[in-house]
């Protein structure tokens, strides 16, 4: 089994879908959050995760930030690294390290709606407004960029019957569910 870090800054739904699904490839040993509060948190405490409050207020330097986490995720010897609605850019040092083997979800058909100030409701706002009829969700490598990196899975849902951008968020949402533990399953096989 391939041991797997997830990264959440919010309530963790997608989280929740990667503990939920029943495969036999990769263990879930440890969950980052830079908000001391996201339910994401509490999701893992309840499945005896391991978890690990990291944020720029408890460090003086980004840089003992980042060694911080380099630290914490190599203790745990984690594999693989799932953003799963992560807010903060990974330094570029653990992408190094981790090359290739951080993956993100999106909440939109990259390269649609996505990059710096493209997240959460913001991208389904966008989408409602633009008059899509299709939107959907994105998983792919992370790289220095913002959602720049190659793409994984992307799945799309009809979104033709939606009144409102909260309409949007939860269809998509479903299919981010999905999607997430499929792509990790397929990297960690
Ligand atoms: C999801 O929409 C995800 O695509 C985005 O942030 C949201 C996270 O939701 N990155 P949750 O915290 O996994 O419920």
């Amino acid at each position: 089994m391939k041991k797997v870090a997830v990264f959440v800054s919010g309530s963790g739904s997608n989280l929740q879908a990667l503990i939920d699904c029943n495969q036999e490839v990769y263990s879930i040993d440890l969950v980052i959050s830079n908000k001391e509060n996201a339910y994401g948190l509490e999701r893992a405490k309840k499945h005896n995760i391991k978890t690990k409050y990291i944020s720029k207020s408890n460090f003086s330097l980004d840089n003992e930030r980042m060694k911080e986490t380099l630290k914490v995720l190599q203790e745990n010897n984690i594999e693989y690294i799932v953003l799963a609605g992560y807010l903060n850019i990974i330094p570029k040092e653990i992408i190094e390290v981790y090359k290739n083997r951080i993956i993100n979800i999106h909440p939109s058909l990259i390269p649609k709606y996505c990059g710096m100030g493209f997240y959460g409701e913001k991208v389904h706002k966008a989408v409602f407004e633009a008059g899509e009829k299709v939107s959907g969700a994105t998983v792919h490598f992370v790289d220095n960029g913002v959602d720049t990196g190659e793409i994984l899975l992307q799945e799309q849902v009809d979104i033709s019957s939606a009144t409102n951008h909260n309409e949007i968020a939860n269809l998509v949402l479903e299919v981010e569910h999905k999607l997430l533990p499929k792509a990790l399953i397929s990297i960690c096989s």
